[in-house]
C-alpha cells in the first residue's frame, strides 16, 4: 500500500482565538487577498519599506492556518503585480529575492499542512530563479487537498486577459477552435489557472479601496471587503473578521 501522507493540523492562534461559528454556506470557498500596506507599516516605525515586506510574511502564514481552521478551500495572495515593476530597482530586486526565499523556506510547512501551492502570473520578466522555486513548490505540493494557495507573483488581471486572448487567437488560427464556440466558460480555460474558482470574498488590507488589477475576471461577482489594517498587522483574525462581514452580505448574482 502506498504511504498515505499525514496532514498536520493548523496551529492555534497565539491568543487562543477561535474561528467564528458560521454555517457552511456562509464560508467563502475562494478568498483573494491584496496584501497591502507594508511600506506604510515600515514608515510608521522609521524603518525601510523592505522591513514591512519582511514583516508581512508572518501575516500570510497565519492567514493560511486560519483559512484552514475556518474551512476556506482556496486562497489567492497578491504578492507582486505586473505594475510593481514601476517601483525602484532596489525594491523590485528585494521583492523578487524575498518571494524566492519565502517559497524556499515555507514550502515544507505548507506541504505538511496539506496546502497545494500554485503559481499564478505571467512568465515574461519574472526572475527565473523565482519561477523555479515556485515550480518546485508546485511539484512538492501537487497532491495536497486541504487548501489551494495561489501565489500571484508577476500577476496582472489585464495581462491575464490579454494573454488568454493571445492563446485563443493562436488556437483559432490553427483551427483548433472556432470563434463561435467561445463562451465565458471555455474562455476561462485560457486563463493562467483554469482550475481557479470564482472569487467569493475579495479582501484588501491597508484601507485602500481599489482592486489594483487583481483577479479581474474571477472577481466579477466577488464581495469586496476593505479593512483598515496594514498588512504586517493582519493575521487570521483579519480574515475571520472579513468572513463575518461576508456572511452578512446577500449575494444575488443578478437575480431579483
Ligand atoms: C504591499 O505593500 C506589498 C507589495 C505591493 C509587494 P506596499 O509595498 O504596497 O505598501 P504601501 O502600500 O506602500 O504601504
Ligand atoms: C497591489 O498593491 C499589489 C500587491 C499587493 C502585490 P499596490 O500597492 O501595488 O497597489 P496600488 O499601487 O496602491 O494600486
Ligand atoms: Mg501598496
Amino acid at each position: 500500500m502506498a504511504n498515505k501522507k499525514k496532514v498536520v493540523a493548523p496551529t492555534a492562534h497565539w491568543t487562543g482565538a477561535k474561528p467564528p461559528k458560521l454555517k457552511p454556506d456562509q464560508i467563502p470557498n475562494h478568498v483573494a487577498v491584496v496584501m497591502d500596506g507594508n511600506g506604510r507599516w515600515a514608515k510608521e516605525r522609521g524603518m525601510p519599506r523592505t522591513a514591512g515586506h519582511e514583516a508581512g510574511e508572518a501575516s500570510l502564514l497565519d492567514m493560511v492556518h486560519g483559512a484552514i481552521e475556518i474551512g476556506v478551500k482556496e486562497l489567492s495572495a497578491y504578492a507582486f503585480s505586473t505594475e510593481n515593476w514601476r517601483r525602484s530597482p532596489d525594491e523590485v530586486k528585494f521583492l523578487m529575492g524575498f518571494n524566492r526565499e519565502v517559497m524556499r523556506s515555507r514550502r515544507d510547512e505548507m506541504n505538511d499542512l496539506g496546502v497545494r501551492i500554485r503559481w499564478v502570473g505571467r512568465e515574461q520578466k519574472l526572475w527565473s530563479s523565482v519561477l523555479s522555486e515556485l515550480r518546485e513548490a508546485e511539484e512538492l505540493t501537487k497532491s495536497n487537498k486541504v487548501l489551494t494557495l495561489n501565489m500571484c507573483v508577476n500577476y496582472g488581471g489585464r495581462a491575464e486577459i490579454v494573454d488568454a486572448i493571445t492563446s485563443i487567437s493562436k488556437a483559432i488560427k490553427s483551427k483548433k477552435i472556432k470563434p463561435e464556440s467561445i463562451t465565458e466558460k471555455n474562455f476561462a480555460k485560457y486563463l493562467y489557472s483554469p482550475q481557479m474558482s470564482d472569487v467569493d470574498l475579495f479582501l484588501r488590507s491597508s484601507g485602500e479601496q481599489r482592486t489594483s488589477n487583481f483577479l479581474m475576471w474571477q472577481s466579477a461577482y466577488a464581495e469586496m471587503v476593505f479593512l483598515d489594517v496594514l498588512w504586517p498587522d493582519a493575521d487570521r483574525r483579519t480574515l475571520w473578521n472579513a468572513i463575518e462581514i461576508y456572511a452578512e452580505r446577500e449575494r444575488r448574482f443578478g437575480k431579483a
